[in-house]
């Protein structure tokens, strides 16, 4: 009999054999063996076929319902069965504050970040271009870029400092995770928990993208004010893994992020040796092509807040630690309207970066796997050529395809580590882009 299912390694090289559960924030339950997971108690005198219970907290105990972040592990061995971590180098990897870095009022890009001229896995890649905060003090964002070649396979990474928010520019991400595993491709993204522990494969060869490290509170979705019930990212194409672990007795590397510092640990097992779990704390993906694109029918380019996916609230309502912000496909029919976004300058912070198309905003010089940062209160929009093709457009309802845009939006100013501030993909001629823009006015 012949068969049309594709073999065991070309199914995990596209994610087609992963399964997973939706709903953000959802209490998920499940388990890679049956019967792992305890029914009607989280820790029971024995939990069930000999494994740990643990429970992984994201938010205090105390934290109100509608934001406390836990899960319940059911695991081989609990995860305080390590050997100390040590101090190791902290590579190209920078965090809040960075008091060697600059932060420059100046308008600033980058071509993208070349792909590595040595093995290089997901985290030996990661190269910090923006930062702002304290990173002890829970507030703020890291930004970074990876490029990497290698997969990881005797290396796993855990992150106390934030969340990781993943934007893949090239080449899908496999990432095995202690609550099961995500296949992330270009045009998707993941977030993986604070505190989740996890190794990346790379299924398509060299990967290049972009990480949020969120060091504020979760991310969650924004809320919809008059739009209504649903409308922007609709919770139930939020996926998440389901368990799936390794039964690993062998020497492994644990890299931990903390506190600024990179720190490791051999371990005699692999970290991922969770059987089963339930709760609100894990990692997911959302793929932005789901994005319900909301934007004018009549007049005006509204403000890109409309593109918000999921925002890390601050103790000021509205004043986000961070926004992802998409800028996605979409219909544009505005009339009498300018309709790339208008010049401005804002008290956020703004970086973007492009995972394939063209920006509407930039007719040439912002690339896929490039970066821009218009730090607070820099001012920015269309430059020289947009401005004057889209004034004397036609407005015939329009199609941006192709295309897909992002931005990290941030309350405070981001400070550049001095070697991106000085890297030879910095483009020094980025203000350029605003010249010979032409004086309209006569009296
Ligand atoms: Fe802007």
């Amino acid at each position: 009999m012949t068969s049309t299912l594709p073999s065991p390694a070309a199914a995990q090289a596209t994610g087609a054999e992963l399964t997973y559960a939706s709903g953000f924030g959802n209490e998920h339950a499940t388990e890679a063996v049956p019967g792992a997971l305890p029914v009607g108690r989280n820790s029971p005198q024995r939990a069930p076929l000999g494994l740990y219970a643990e429970q992984h907290s994201a938010t205090a105990f105390t934290e109100p319902r509608a934001v406390n972040r836990r899960s319940w592990v059911y695991r081989i061995r609990p995860s305080a069965a390590h050997p100390p971590f040590r101090r190791i180098d902290t590579g190209l990897l920078r965090s809040a504050p960075d008091t060697t870095g600059i932060t420059d009022p100046n308008r600033l890009r980058w071509d993208p970040l070349p792909l590595p001229g040595q093995p290089t896995d997901f985290v030996d890649g990661l190269y910090t271009v923006g930062v702002n905060g304290d990173v002890r003090q829970r507030a703020g964002i890291g930004i970074h870029l990876y490029a990497a070649d290698r997969s990881m396979t005797d290396r796993y990474f855990v992150n106390a400092d934030g969340e990781l928010l993943i934007v893949p520019q090239q080449g899908a991400l496999l990432l095995h995770t202690e609550y099961g595993r995500l296949h992330v491709a270009p045009g998707e993204i993941a977030v993986i928990g604070r505190g989740v522990r996890f190794r990346v494969e790379l299924p398509d060869g060299p990967a290049r993208g972009y990480v949020c490290e969120n060091y504020g509170q979760p991310f969650v979705l924004p809320e919809l004010g008059p739009i209504g019930a649903n409308g922007l990212a609709n919770p139930r194409d939020f996926l998440y893994p389901v368990a799936a672990y390794e039964d690993r007795e062998e020497t492994v590397r644990v890299v931990q992020k903390y506190a600024g510092a990179l720190w490791a640990a051999d371990y005699d097992h692999s970290p991922l040796d969770v059987v089963a779990w339930h709760g609100t704390h894990s990692a997911y993906k959302y793929d932005t092509a789901r994005f319900n694109v909301l934007g004018t029918v009549s007049y005006d380019h509204p403000d890109p807040s409309i593109y918000t996916v999921l925002t890390s609230p601050t103790d000021t309502p509205g004043q986000a630690n961070a926004d992802f912000v998409v800028f996605a496909p979409r219909w544009l029919v505005g009339e009498d309207t300018f309709r790339p976004p208008w010049y401005h300058r804002n008290i956020m912070s703004e970086f973007m970066g492009l995972v394939h198309g063209v920006y509407d905003a930039k007719a040439e010089g912002f690339l896929p796997g490039g970066a821009s940062l218009h730090n607070m209160w820099s001012a920015h929009g269309p430059d020289a050529e947009t401005y004057r093709k889209a004034s004397a457009a036609e407005l015939a309802p329009q199609k941006i395809a192709d295309t897909l845009a992002f931005m990290f939006e941030t309350r405070w100013p981001i400070t550049v580590p001095d070697f991106a501030h000085a890297a030879v993909h910095r483009q020094s001629d980025y203000d350029g882009v605003w010249a010979g823009i032409e004086r309209g006015f006569e009296r």
